[in-house]
């Protein structure tokens, strides 16, 4: 047992982040691992989210099983959360998973249960897991690029041409916001031009929503999936509470499936329960409590939309004042992409010896590729950084 294995490669992401609490250097700075922070350093509990929990503990009497679908209640509020109530909801079922990860994971299922032929589209970049469980299923992936490398854009001919040299009945894996790692999302006229090409093509649209809230906003984030949902007859989504409830570790998510009919969406929905009970039976309960108890009561939703709004509002600032002072130190607009891109995510367009030095010299962790999340740098910080990174470019 066990000869036939090697050590896998380490995960590129989560890899940093023993490695940045071992980094004994006062000055180390945290931009690797998506999670928000505030301005010290903390990733604070939501108030909500702390108020949810008390009111849980006083009032919840027992912790029985609830089932492999999780809590109904949660999957209905999410549901709106995502889709709005205007959405197609009768076509649309959910699952409550184990985070968004979990989503994925039993989405993936899905698609290599009804489609294994499938290939599954998927932008270069991505979020690193994205291909991981896809291969882990079988799957085929293919990638396209998907950056403007010239205006650090989304290349939205180059997906153009990826949907159009794919095969009704294969899938493509789309970020619905804030694209983890670029920040480049589509636009608005960019999401209706893909509506009309899915509908066309037939090809399956499946979107990983891990951020919404941290773009432009709550209803505007979730322009891009409510469209798709408005205009394609099958879709797939992955949403997860990690980030925009800051309930990381509490592993919270949904697996949505949009069908053609109720019923062909009902079908996939009970395909998703047994994927679920062979992976891992039953979702944790405890996160999906917290959002449903916020959510259900108009204060502790109102004080979690206002928290996430100041949370959104300080990475607005922060990318704000760093394109500013990369504008300086370079004397060039080359950063400015910085401003235009959304959420936690951008890439720096350093190479990988580059992030190895900032780490090694500076103390500056990122992700390999380049990925730095913006929450992580404090203002204080942001010369500093702004100095390391010029310095290795120019030096390398
Ligand atoms: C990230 O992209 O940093 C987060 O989603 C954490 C993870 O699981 O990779």
């Amino acid at each position: 047992m066990f000869h036939s294995l090697s050590m896998p490669e380490p995960d590129k992401i989560l890899a940093l982040m023993p490695i940045f609490r071992r980094d004994e250097r006062p000055n180390k700075i945290d931009l690797g691992v998506g999670v928000y922070r505030d301005a010290s350093g903390i990733t604070p509990v939501f108030r909500a989210v702390t108020e949810a929990e008390s009111r849980i503990l006083a009032e919840q009497t027992t912790k029985t099983y609830v089932g492999p679908a999780g809590d109904q209640l949660f999957c209905e509020l999410m549901t709106k959360l995502v889709f709005s109530d205007h959405g197609p909801l009768e076509r649309i079922s959910a699952i409550q998973t184990p985070g968004g990860a979990g989503a994925l994971t039993v989405l993936c299922g899905l698609i290599a249960k009804t489609a294994p032929n499938a290939t599954v589209l998927v932008p270069d970049p991505s979020w690193v897991n994205h291909l991981s469980i896809l291969e882990d299923f079988g799957l085929t992936a293919q990638r396209w690029s998907y950056l403007d490398k010239a205006t650090g854009a989304a290349d939205f001919e180059a997906m153009r041409r990826a949907v159009l040299s794919a095969r009704a009945g294969d899938v493509i894996l789309l970020h619905g916001c804030c694209h983890n790692p670029s920040g480049a999302d589509l636009t608005r006229e960019q999401w209706r031009d893909l509506g009309s090409l899915l509908v066309e093509t037939g090809v399956v649209p499946f979107v990983d929503l891990a951020y919404q809230g941290f773009g432009d906003g709550l209803e505007d984030d979730a322009f891009g999936v409510r469209h798709l949902a408005a205009t394609v007859p099958n879709m797939l989504v992955a949403s997860s509470c990690s980030k925009n409830f800051g309930i990381y570790r509490e592993r919270t998510g949904v697996a949505f499936v949009l069908g053609r009919t109720q019923e062909l969406s009902k079908i996939a929905q009970a395909n998703m329960v047994v994927r679920a009970r062979i992976g891992y039976s039953m979702p944790p309960d405890h996160g999906a409590r917290i959002v449903s108890t916020i959510l259900q009561d108009d204060h502790l939703a109102s004080d979690w939309r206002s928290e996430l709004e100041e949370m959104r509002s300080t990475i607005v600032g922060l990318r704000q004042a760093l394109a500013q002072a990369f504008r300086l130190r370079s004397q060039s607009e080359r950063y400015d992409f910085l401003i235009g891109n959304k959420g936690m995510f951008s890439q720096l367009g350093v190479m990988p010896q580059q992030v190895e030095r900032l780490r090694s010299e500076f103390a500056i962790y990122m992700v390999e590729d380049g990925r730095i999340n913006i929450a992580g740098l404090h203002p204080d910080k942001i010369a500093h950084f702004v100095d390391a990174v010029t310095h290795v470019i120019r030096s390398s």
